[in-house]
């Protein structure tokens, strides 16, 4: 099984990422904002996770359908907010061409496949949905800030307040963060591949993107090689 069908779709996810929520209330309007499109734009939150972030693009009057691979997501997003939501796997959206007017892609929610083909043909898709001039959030982590966080704990297991251990390591290759970590009695390990912002911007053109701003922060600034975050805004050529 892949790791991402087993590892998002478990109640030690929500323990895990509880502090998530909280961030909501930071990262939700800024990314919406980042997002940029006029209310009532029909915008499609993929992946959706359990709807932390759903709040914010409604509160600028945008059209909001989710989409995500867990059930156990889905559901809890189902119980807070009156959105319609499809259950769906990034590589093969069951929307129809130029259907969208955004995709709203947050949270390091790009580079969980292990091929390159997939990876890209998840953007294809978000390419393929959006009308032409449509525009793509794709909010990830910088590269070079999260590999020099990790030197300092590579290899070595963590412990955390929240109630988990965390051991995080690069792939030999130096292309992928491997996360595992140990939770109610369960391991998980999320094996992500993290792009440089060349391969960021390859992967865009080649999927039928022009990227119109890239950012370095929630607060817009300028993008950075040394940011913790690289926000993309992409519009659908
Ligand atoms: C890190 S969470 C981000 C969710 C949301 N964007 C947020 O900021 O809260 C990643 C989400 O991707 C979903 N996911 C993972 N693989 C997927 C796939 N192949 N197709 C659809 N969703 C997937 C997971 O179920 C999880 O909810």
């Amino acid at each position: 099984m892949d790791w991402f069908v087993r590892d998002f779709d478990h109640p030690a996810y929500f323990t895990i990422y509880a502090d998530k929520a909280e961030e909501a209330a930071q990262e939700g309007p800024a990314l919406a904002a980042l997002l940029d499109l006029p209310a009532g734009c029909r915008v499609l939150d993929l992946p959706c996770g359990w709807g932390r972030l759903n709040p914010y693009l409604r509160d600028r009057g945008l059209q909001v359908i989710g989409g995500d691979l867990s059930p156990l997501n889905l559901a809890r997003h189902h119980t807070s907010q009156p959105t319609p939501l499809v259950r769906l796997d990034l590589r093969a959206l069951p929307f129809k061409d130029a259907a969208a007017d955004g995709v709203f892609c947050a949270y390091t929610s790009w580079g969980y496949f292990a091929t390159e083909a997939e990876n890209l043909q998840q953007l294809t898709e978000f390419a393929r949905v959006l009308r032409p001039g449509g525009a793509l959030l794709l909010d990830l982590a910088g590269r070079s800030r999260l590999q020099a966080s990790v030197v300092e704990v590579d290899g070595y297991w963590m412990d955390y307040q929240e109630g988990y251990q965390e051991r995080v390591t690069w792939s030999p290759d130096g292309r992928r963060i491997l996360t595992e970590r140990l939770c109610q009695g369960e391991r998980f390990c999320h094996d992500i591949w993290i792009p440089t912002d060349l391969e960021v911007r390859f992967a865009l053109k080649t999927a039928g993107f022009q990227v119109a701003q890239a950012c370095g922060g929630l607060d817009g600034r300028p993008w950075d090689e040394a940011a913790d975050r690289w926000i993309y805004r992409a519009i659908k050529r």
